[in-house]
């Protein structure tokens, strides 16, 4: 089976063009490397001691993408490719919904004329809004989204949904990731954010190698057991093996799946800087600020509906996470350009 990975350059591609080739699947890689280095694809060359075909594509390139599918035998797609900063999707509304809806609507086009009706969609736990309850089931109802980058993934859902109805045809498995953290255990590949980093565990392994002087925390005035926020964080080599799963989905023609692929626990802000530290033997300085604009207070998954259909569960542990995302950070403090 052909994969095509749109996206796969960047940090959770990367990560699963590594499960899929070692679990036996052919990949092709297309990225506009907007957000990421071709490097990465390298590097992932060495892991698996195999070749990762690419090309650089912008999935708003009806043209090239119409090339590719003509040139190479894909059998489905797993679709990463999309802008993901929530504050930059505030102020750049229209760039979002062009490249994250527009750039979908474009790929499915070309494979449907193509006949490649079998894709994984790259959702997020932001489509369940501040949830109606906890621990999120897939049951939950989708909620209302902060910003322009969460209604891409509620609207894509939608539409990838709608495509699915009107053609049975399409096999359609939308996985909603939690908090994707970590490192493949190398220390080869990880993540690269640009800039100063607005999710937590860049910003804590930048200051822990001494590029940020101290985290500030989001608020301790929530309801949680210590006042910070608590998430539902992923390793991202066991969210990239929950991708190989999903292809299942694909193989029996399910139609439409949804999952969850979170681990079902909790941590606080203050937790992973107490296990960081733990994990890694490094300090990590912090100072309590205002909460962030958008944030709520608690957001885990249940993990079930994966484990009994996929047999998919996430394995590693949170020191484990902290540990590979400093492994990481610590061996390229500059990204990709070390
Ligand atoms: P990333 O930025 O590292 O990877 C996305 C890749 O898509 C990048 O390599 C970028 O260059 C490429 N890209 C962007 N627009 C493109 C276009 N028009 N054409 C071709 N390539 C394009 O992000 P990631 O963390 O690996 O996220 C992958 C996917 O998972 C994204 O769709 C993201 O929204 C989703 N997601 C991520 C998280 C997270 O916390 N990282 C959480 C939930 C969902
Ligand atoms: C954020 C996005 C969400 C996206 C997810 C992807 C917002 C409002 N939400 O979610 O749409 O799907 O990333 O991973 O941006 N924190 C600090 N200090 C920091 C950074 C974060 O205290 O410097 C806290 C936050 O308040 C939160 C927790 O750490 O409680 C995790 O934050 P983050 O990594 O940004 O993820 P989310 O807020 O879950």
């Amino acid at each position: 089976m052909r994969i095509l990975v749109t996206g796969g350059a960047g940090y959770i591609g990367s990560h699963t063009v590594v499960e899929l080739q070692e679990a036996g699947y052919d990949v092709i890689v297309i990225d506009n490397l907007s957000n990421s280095s071709e490097k990465s694809l390298e590097r992932v060359e060495e892991l698996t001691g195999k070749k990762v075909p690419f090309r650089k594509i912008d999935i708003l390139d009806r043209e090239a993408l119409d090339k590719l599918f003509s040139e190479e035998k894909i059998d489905a797609c797993i679709h990463f490719a999309g802008l993901k900063a929530v504050g930059e999707s505030v102020s750049k509304p229209w760039e979002y919904y062009e490249n994250n809806i527009a750039g979908t609507l474009t790929l499915v086009d070309v494979m449907r004329k193509h006949g490649v009706k079998n894709i994984i969609f790259s959702s997020s736990a932001t489509v369940y809004g501040d949830p109606a309850f906890i621990p999120i089931t897939e049951e939950c109802p989708k909620g209302i989204c902060t910003n322009p980058y969460g209604w891409t993934k509620s609207m894509l859902e939608q539409i990838l949904s709608d495509i699915q109805k009107a053609d049975p045809e399409w096999n359609v498995v939308l996985l909603r990731y939690f908090n994707p953290i970590g490192a493949h255990k190398s220390g080869r590949i990880g993540e690269n954010p640009n800039g100063i980093p607005n999710n937590l565990m860049p910003y804590i392994t930048q200051v822990a190698v001494g590029k940020r002087e101290k985290l500030t925390v989001f608020g301790n005035d929530y309801d949680t057991h210590d006042g910070t926020g608590v998430r539902d964080y992923i390793h991202v080599v066991d969210l990239a093996k929950g991708h190989v799963k999903a292809l299942k989905k694909i193989t029996d023609k399910s139609g439409l799946s949804i999952y969850n692929l979170g681990t079902g626990v909790g941590y606080s802000v203050l937790d992973i800087v107490k296990n960081f530290e733990e994990a890694t033997g490094v300090k990590v300085p912090y100072e309590i600020g205002p909460r962030r604009a958008g944030d709520i207070a608690t957001c885990y998954s249940s993990a079930k509906k994966a484990l009994d259909e996929l047999g998919w569960k996430a394995e590693n542990g949170i020191k484990e996470m902290c540990a590979d995302s400093w492994n990481w950070q610590k061996n390229n403090p500059n990204g990709y350009d070390d």
